[in-house]
């Protein structure tokens, strides 16, 4: 069996990184969670008052904190997967909450911002044998990607996986928030101009809103063994 490349890709909240992960664990692949990623600048556009009062991005700032910042996952050996690390620092648990989701789509907007975490993407991924997850995976980190797939679910549904994920951690949560959140994010991942969230023409489409985690296991597994043989 060759190492390929296995992209997926989808709408916030739609269970990519929950299967994602279970995929890559399976078939012995790395797993790459990409959005986790674009939350770690936004930690640190936060920690750094990037954000104006008006909502407006100080990008030079940015810019130059981007420059010098050290963004890399960390397999944590508790719980046998990696977590995201800022500069030295385990940031795993504070890019999962509502402030940093509800000001990660204006910095992953941001050119220069993408440009960076697609370089380091393909870095990580070249050799093959990866399971990655993100928005724009099979159209720009890796359009030659073996295995791509495109995932999607009513907002209702995903607000519900998300309000019951926050929950199970014991993070604060408004299943309302939530939604909005999901809608808002829906809207400036598919509109913003660079690497806008769309299905590539050669990803197979899996709408999950009545599926089980068994059933969606199944279809990428077959799928898999017929890209990797
Ligand atoms: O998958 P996630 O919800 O953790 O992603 C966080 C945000 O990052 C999401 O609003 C879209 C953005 N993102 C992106 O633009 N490109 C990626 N490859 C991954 C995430």
């Amino acid at each position: 069996m060759k190492k390929i490349i296995i992209a997926i890709d989808g709408t916030s909240s739609t269970g990519k990184s929950s299967i994602a992960k279970k995929l890559a664990n399976k078939i012995g692949y790395t797993y790459i969670d990409t959005g986790a990623m674009y939350r770690a600048v936004t930690f640190l556009a936060l920690k750094n008052g990037v954000f104006r009062p008006d909502g407006s991005i100080d990008e030079n700032t940015l810019d130059s904190l981007l420059g010098k910042a050290k963004i890399e996952f960390r397999r944590n050996e508790a719980t046998s997967h990696s977590d995201m690390y800022l500069n030295g620092e385990n940031i795993e648990r504070d890019i999962r909450g509502m402030e940093v989701s509800s000001h990660v789509s204006p910095i992953a907007a941001i050119p220069f911002v993408r440009r960076q975490l697609v370089l380091q993407q393909q870095i990580m991924g070249k050799a093959g044998g990866i399971v990655m997850d993100g928005r724009d995976i099979g159209t720009v980190v890796f359009p030659q990607a073996e295995m791509k797939i495109f995932m999607t679910a009513s907002p209702e549904v995903r607000a519900q996986r998300r309000y019951k994920e926050l929950q199970e951690k014991g993070m604060p949560a408004s299943y309302d928030e939530i939604l909005k959140n999901i809608h808002d994010r829906d809207y400036i991942d598919s509109h913003r101009s660079v690497s806008p969230l769309k299905q590539a023409d050669d990803a197979y489409l899996m709408d999950n809103s009545d599926m089980t985690f068994d059933e969606e296991m199944d279809v990428l597994l077959k799928i898999f063994n017929d890209k990797a043989r």
